[in-house]
């Protein structure tokens, strides 16, 4: 895929703004017991190299670099992930419970939005260039509605910000269909529909 904006320093630039909220460590860094001696490899992440050649996905999809694909930043606060938007793709509404989101757009146009615990819509338009701050633990979302696919970059104050998806954790994990028609004010058989949609089992 194309990234004519892309520069390396970017990266470093997001992780240095990134604040910590990891537990601090009393290390320089941490090594797995498993590894007897280290070098530069350690701290050196190679599996986004091949993406920057390939086409664009044919559905939204995140690349992490966090610490399950890169131990090296264990006790170090800071994750990446590369989110890569086909035209027309949405990365559905969801959460980050341990870390904001610092989003820079390095191909294409996204429009995006958060929404505050008073039910406030922030949303905005991203031209390549631009960042954007989703706050910790606000419900969130990206949408591609132009012709050309998008990329953006996202970085995390955390090895592991975790992902709650909005639709999956109230469709998907079983909640009975009464209680999600009732919440949803609606009835059990659009419950079930939606749960089709998503591929939940019915
Ligand atoms: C590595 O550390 C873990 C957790 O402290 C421990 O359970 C494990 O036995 C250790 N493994 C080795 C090879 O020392
Ligand atoms: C924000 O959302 C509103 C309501 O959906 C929409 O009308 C508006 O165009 C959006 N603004 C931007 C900048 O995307």
């Amino acid at each position: 895929m194309a990234l004519n904006f892309f520069k390396p320093i970017v990266f470093f630039l997001l992780l240095a703004t990134a604040t910590a909220s990891d537990p601090d460590i009393l290390t320089d860094f941490i090594v797995p017991n498993t590894s007897n001696s280290i070098n530069g490899d350690f701290f050196t992440y190679t599996g986004l190299r091949d993406m920057w050649n390939s086409h664009y996905p044919p559905y939204f999809t995140v690349t992490k670099a966090g610490l399950k694909e890169f131990p090296a930043l264990d006790g170090q606060s800071v994750s990446l992930s590369v989110l890569e938007f086909p035209e027309g793709s949405v990365n559905p509404p969801h959460i980050h419970p341990r870390s904001a989101e610092l989003l820079f757009v390095v191909d294409g146009t996204l429009d995006v939005g958060f929404i505050d615990t008073t039910n406030k819509l922030y949303n905005q338009t991203l031209k390549l260039g631009d960042i954007f701050v989703f706050p910790t633990g606000l419900v969130h979302f990206q949408y591609n509605s132009y012709k050309v696919p998008a990329t953006a970059i996202s970085a995390f104050a955390s090895v592991n910000a975790g992902t709650v998806s909005i639709p999956n954790t109230v469709f998907s994990t079983g909640i009975d269909d009464n209680i999600l028609a009732k919440a949803f004010k609606t009835d059990a058989e659009t419950v079930q529909k939606i749960k089709a949609g998503l591929g939940a089992k019915p």
